[in-house]
């Protein structure tokens, strides 16, 4: 597909458009505390893409430890998605894929094992985009939003 957008690290003057589309597209929203506290720690993995100059699209991470969940115990690094979001009028593009792909990356950077994330139950656009990057449905969470609605957790083998 002719790609018309470009990736590249998210930087403090990208705060405010990144924050703008996170308020559009999702009900979660954040402080800009939350937004630079993810920048300043996992900055490999806090990415946007811009379409002719202008933000529309974002994903930011974190990198966690954790249980391995394989049995056999010890503690592993995880990529954890926080927040995806790409602008209505640059969808279904491959933005979304593309910047999953880039934190992906990010995340083998800091040596990470795995991806995880929760994504509503109802969300079938969100789930359907992480099935087709290799994500699988490990769990739900029951009441996981404020509003009450489940959440899958799905996560992807890095
Ligand atoms: N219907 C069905 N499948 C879809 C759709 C759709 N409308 N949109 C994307 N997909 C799936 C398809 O498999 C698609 O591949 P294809 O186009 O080759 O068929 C694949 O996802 C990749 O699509 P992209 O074009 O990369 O996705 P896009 O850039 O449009 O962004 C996103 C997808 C981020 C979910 C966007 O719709 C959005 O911002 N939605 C609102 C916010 C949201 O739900 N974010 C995720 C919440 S969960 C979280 O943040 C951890
Ligand atoms: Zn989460």
């Amino acid at each position: 597909m002719l790609e018309t957008f470009k990736l590249r690290k998210f930087t403090p003057d990208d705060l405010q458009s990144v924050m703008q589309i996170n308020r559009v597209c999702l009900p979660e929203n954040y402080t800009d505390y939350f937004f630079m506290d993810l920048y300043e720690r996992f900055p490999e993995t806090f990415i946007v893409a811009e379409e002719n100059g202008k933000i529309a699209g974002y994903i930011m991470c974190r990198v966690e430890v954790g249980l391995s969940n394989h049995g056999l115990g010890g503690l592993i690094r995880k990529g954890h998605v926080v927040s995806i979001a790409v602008m209505p009028q640059s969808r279904r593009k491959g933005v979304a894929q593309a910047l999953i792909n880039a934190a992906l990356e990010g995340m083998r950077h800091y040596k990470a094992k795995l991806c995880y994330l929760e994504v509503r139950v109802t969300n079938d656009v969100g789930i359907a985009l992480y099935k087709k990057l290799g994500f699988e449905v490990t769990r739900t969470l029951d009441g996981y939003y404020s509003d009450g609605e489940n959440a899958y957790v799905m996560t992807k083998k890095l």
